[in-house]
């Protein structure tokens, strides 16, 4: 399928009717850029608008989505305020990156980078299909094909590998393959894999799509792992854990995903030639900051600021009411996603390990300061 076509008269109009503001108003880089460009693959992790151009429930297209985001209003992106890969285009001295689906398929639009990550999407296509439409992980890697194919007609071929092989690639995406899917034992899953052939299916078909990558010409990636989804506020609700206690079994999968993820990736990384990739495990740095709260400044470490039931974890957040005052001392941001806070820590970390090492075998700083390889 290819959705970018079906969906262009509706990104025509919307784009009229929507914030044309929001490149003046995001904050300027300043140093000159240390990488000409940042790619974004995964899932409502890094969405930055892909979502709102789809049919499906998993969208953050209005508020209090965005209330805390550099323009105050909803994007698409799953936090009060900024995501991840907002910390890391700034760090890098580049711009907020555009949604694929939300610019006008110009290259100036790209140039600085395109994010394809949609909410609800997966490893296996198949996995958040209940919530509607997504595009999956292997459909993104053909938006990016598309993109490459415009940057080699506007550049010229060589100009367009330089550009490719010096850019930024952050791949975030498997959380949803057991949310959407093995945890809900679809087409009987539970049955056909044991958790822990599961999770190798996952991470060699992330493996694949890596090296389909690669043979792009891609050559710096940051692959991030899973974070402890059963200590989110949607899991201990439906567990009915007591006192904030996360559910362990479901953070096991996390685990065990991103043990085996991570020696894939440090193979990987060995095997082919000029590739430099960085696996970060987000479990590490989220249970850093989940033992250690009070460190951080969080005093709200299980209940979400927007939702609705026990841990606001029963039912999605939908409405500015649902919604607690100040997002700043909690963790999570609704019942799945973190707040703005957390991400700019983890983002941190990912950068320079500043709070505390979860990137292996080197930060991102290291990989576009140091010529690694
Ligand atoms: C998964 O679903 C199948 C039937 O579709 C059922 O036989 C099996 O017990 C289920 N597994 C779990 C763990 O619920
Ligand atoms: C968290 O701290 C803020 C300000 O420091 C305070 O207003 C709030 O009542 C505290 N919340 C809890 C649950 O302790
Ligand atoms: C939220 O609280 C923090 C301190 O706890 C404060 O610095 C910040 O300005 C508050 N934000 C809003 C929007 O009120």
């Amino acid at each position: 399928m290819d959705s970018k076509t079906i969906t262009t008269s509706i990104i025509l109009s919307l784009i009229l009717l929507c914030n044309p503001s929001i490149a003046q108003q995001q904050q300027q880089p300043v140093t000159p850029p240390l990488a000409p460009a940042l790619f974004v693959i995964g899932d409502s992790s890094v969405d930055s608008g892909t979502n709102n151009f789809l049919g499906t429930f998993a969208r953050a297209d209005r508020l209090p989505y965005g209330r805390d985001f550099d323009t105050h209003q909803p994007t698409g992106r799953f936090s009060n305020g900024r995501i991840p890969v907002d910390f890391l285009a700034l760090r890098l001295g580049l711009p907020f990156v555009p949604s694929y689906l939300g610019q006008t398929g110009n290259v100036e639009d790209m140039i600085h980078g395109v994010n394809y990550a949609s909410a609800g999407a997966g490893i296996i296509a198949l996995s958040g299909s209940e919530l509607g439409q997504h595009i999956s992980l292997t459909q993104q890697i053909q938006q990016f094909t598309d993109t490459y194919q415009q940057f080699i007609l506007s550049m010229g071929e060589d100009a367009a590998t330089t550009f490719i092989s010096n850019s930024i690639f952050y791949i975030s995406i498997g959380i949803n393959d057991y949310i959407h899917y093995y945890l809900l034992n679809v087409s009987n899953v539970n049955n056909v894999y044991l958790p822990w052939h599961f999770n190798q299916l996952l991470a060699f078909s992330l493996r694949r799509e890596i090296k389909n990558l690669y043979n792009l010409n891609v050559r710096k990636m940051v692959v991030m792992g899973l974070a402890p989804i059963g200590c989110a506020p949607r899991y201990m609700w439906e567990y009915g854990t007591e006192n904030g206690d996360c559910v362990e079994p479901i953070n096991d999968m996390s685990i065990e995903f991103n043990f085996l993820m991570r020696y894939v990736v440090e193979k990987l990384a060995e095997e082919l030639p000029d590739a430099n990739i960085i696996f970060c495990d987000v479990y590490e740095g989220s249970m850093d900051i989940l033992n250690n709260h009070d460190r951080y400044g969080f005093n709200v470490t299980s209940e979400a600021c927007c939702g609705f039931g026990k841990y606001k974890g029963w039912f999605m957040c939908l409405s500015p009411e649902m919604a607690c005052s100040n997002a700043s001392n909690y963790i999570w941001w609704d019942q799945f996603h973190p707040t703005d806070t957390v991400n700019g820590i983890l983002a941190a970390n990912i950068w320079n390990g500043e709070h505390t090492k979860m990137c292996y075998p080197m930060h991102l700083q290291d990989m576009v300061i140091q010529k690694a390889k």
